[in-house]
């Protein structure tokens, strides 16, 4: 079986290191050369840390790099078996690169998109064959976090469908089924959590380490809210944000005008090295 990535950013990538660490020929794509090789860096630095602590040998190390095929070129996805988008957070771009996989791709290909927040039917609605469509929804980071998502649109075949939730099962994850609705599970309970998590920010008057303490000491959350933030991207976090309260519009949805003013700014969290903390 023959996987394509197309996105290699920090969801891509990580999609990918699970692709070739699980032994698929990957194909990982990217918009230049530069951005595939850092991903590919990435994916070394993670696979190199777990020969260092005695977690993976370094032949199968090696053998998961040479797994992976780095291009520019959307045509090398022609040999795929399952094609997973991990571009940008938009429907347009989005709509636009699934006509791309149609004209490419074998039409038996299943054309997976990890989107968090977008509707899986609307991205298939580009195409004729939508019904090959499926939602792959990882969570950050995807090397680490166990669940996916597969999410099935309104017209997705059984076929698809279980190509893609054997596959999750293939890389060790734990995937469940899901249907195309707002946020689909996980995303529509924690995105307002986490919203109301910082409004008490600023209610309560209490400081982010305090809030994140109080999350992890209290309520055994792995991580504090403000931190979580910062790992997932303020802007990737507005961002989800406003889709769901466009599609639900539930107050609780809206991005809280904090983190708004803060993605402004350029404060992302961990990428951009601040966020609610300095990294
Ligand atoms: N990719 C690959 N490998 C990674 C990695 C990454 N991004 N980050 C860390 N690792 C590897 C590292 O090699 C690290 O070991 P090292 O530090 O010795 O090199 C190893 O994983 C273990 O990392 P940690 O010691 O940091 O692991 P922890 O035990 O602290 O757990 C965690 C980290 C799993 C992230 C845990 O803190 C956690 O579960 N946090 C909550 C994360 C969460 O909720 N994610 C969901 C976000 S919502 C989302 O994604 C939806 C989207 O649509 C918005």
């Amino acid at each position: 079986m023959k996987v394509g990535v197309v996105g290699l950013g920090a969801m891509g990538a990580g999609i990918a290191q699970l692709s070739v660490e699980a032994g698929f020929d990957t194909v990982g794509r990217e918009v230049s050369m530069e951005l595939a090789e850092t991903a590919r860096d990435r994916i070394s630095h993670f696979l190199t840390r777990k020969v260092e602590k005695g977690q993976l040998g370094q032949p199968e190390r090696d053998a998961a790099v040479a797994r992976l095929a780095l291009t520019t070129g959307l045509d090398d996805l022609a040999g795929c078996d399952l094609v997973i988008e991990a571009i940008v957070e938009e429907l347009s771009p989005k709509q636009e690169l699934f006509a791309e996989f149609e004209r490419i791709c074998r039409p038996d290909a299943v054309l997976a998109t990890n989107t968090s927040a977008l509707s899986v039917t609307e991205i298939a609605s580009a195409i004729a064959s939508p019904e090959r469509v499926v939602g792959m929804h990882f969570f950050n980071p995807a090397p680490l976090m166990r669940l996916v998502e597969i999410i099935r649109a309104e017209l997705t075949s059984d076929a698809a469908f279980d190509a893609a939730f054997a596959f999750a099962e293939k890389l060790g994850k734990h995937p469940i089924r899901c249907y195309d609705t707002p946020g689909f599970v996980v995303n529509r309970v924690l995105i307002p959590l986490l919203n109301d998590c910082i409004r008490v920010l600023d209610e309560s008057r209490v400081t982010p380490e305090d809030l994140d303490a109080g999350m992890k000491f209290g309520a055994g959350w792995p991580m504090g809210p403000c931190e979580l933030v910062d790992l997932v991207g303020i802007d990737v976090h507005v961002h989800a944000s406003e889709a769901l309260y466009e599609k639900t519009k539930e107050p609780r949805m809206a991005a809280p005008p904090r983190l708004v003013a803060m993605r402004n700014a350029g404060l992302l969290g961990r990428k951009s090295g601040r966020g609610f903390y300095t990294y």
